[in-house]
């Protein structure tokens, strides 16, 4: 990267999509995918609309240079993510915005480390590249996935990660699963199994 192209990359700001870029959005969209079915104006305004998407944006003196969006599906444990799109306009790529955009989609999936997965164009080797680089794998073929260009794409994943388990909040008071024994059988024995829960789930003196 040069130095100037240092410069600009420093001075991209990321923050959230909104409606307003709607139309932005499609422009940068019908530059990139132009003979993949670019999404039109009303398509972003959905995507930024839908409260099951996250959406991210990358701008450049105030323009629009870039988007991402992420979709949520599922709920609890059958909870997955799937990157709905992502771009970069032509003049910027190569400065790593596609690989921040990317990582911010990644930071929502990995707060619940639900699987994500993807759609790419068999010969799209820049995104195939950085999907790779990011954990991501080729686990299927769809043949003429594309329209109207009938090009193919592979479906991509990354599977999800086991979160480590956080501390149980100390309780003083005791906990309401708790078994109430009488005293005189308490006395005699009885309240063995009665246990307390720590934070790996199990009971303990069970
Ligand atoms: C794919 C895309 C989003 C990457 O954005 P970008 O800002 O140019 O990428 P970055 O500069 O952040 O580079 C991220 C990684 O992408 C890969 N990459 C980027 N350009 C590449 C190229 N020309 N050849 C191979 N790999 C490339 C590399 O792995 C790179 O990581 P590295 O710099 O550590 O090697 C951008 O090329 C784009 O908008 N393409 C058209 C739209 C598109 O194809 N979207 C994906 C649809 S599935």
């Amino acid at each position: 990267m040069s130095p100037a192209d240092r410069t600009t990359a420093a001075s991209v700001v990321y923050d959230a999509l909104t409606a307003d870029d709607a139309m932005a959005c499609a422009a940068l969209d019908l530059e990139l995918f132009g003979p993949d079915g670019p999404w039109s104006a009303a398509a972003f305004l959905s995507e930024i609309g839908s409260r099951h998407n996250h959406c991210f944006a990358a701008r450049l003196n105030g323009e629009l240079v870039g988007y991402a969006v992420l979709a949520t599906l599922g709920t609890g444990s059958d909870r997955e993510f799937e990157v709905h799109t992502i771009g970069v306009s032509e003049r910027t790529q190569g400065l790593g915005i596609g690989r921040t955009l990317l990582r911010q989609m990644l930071d929502v999936v990995d707060r619940e480390g639900a699987p994500v997965l993807l759609d790419v164009r068999t010969d799209n080797m820049p995104a195939r590249t950085m999907y790779e680089a990011h954990g991501f794998e080729i686990v299927g073929l769809r043949p003429r996935y594309y329209r109207p260009s009938n090009a193919d794409a592979y479906l991509m994943t990354r599977p999800g990660k086991t979160l480590p388990l956080k501390p149980l909040p100390q309780k003083t008071a005791a906990p309401s699963w708790t078994k109430t024994v009488p005293i005189a059988e308490a006395r005699a024995g009885g309240a063995a199994g009665a246990g307390t829960r720590d934070n790996s789930g199990e009971v303990a003196g069970s």
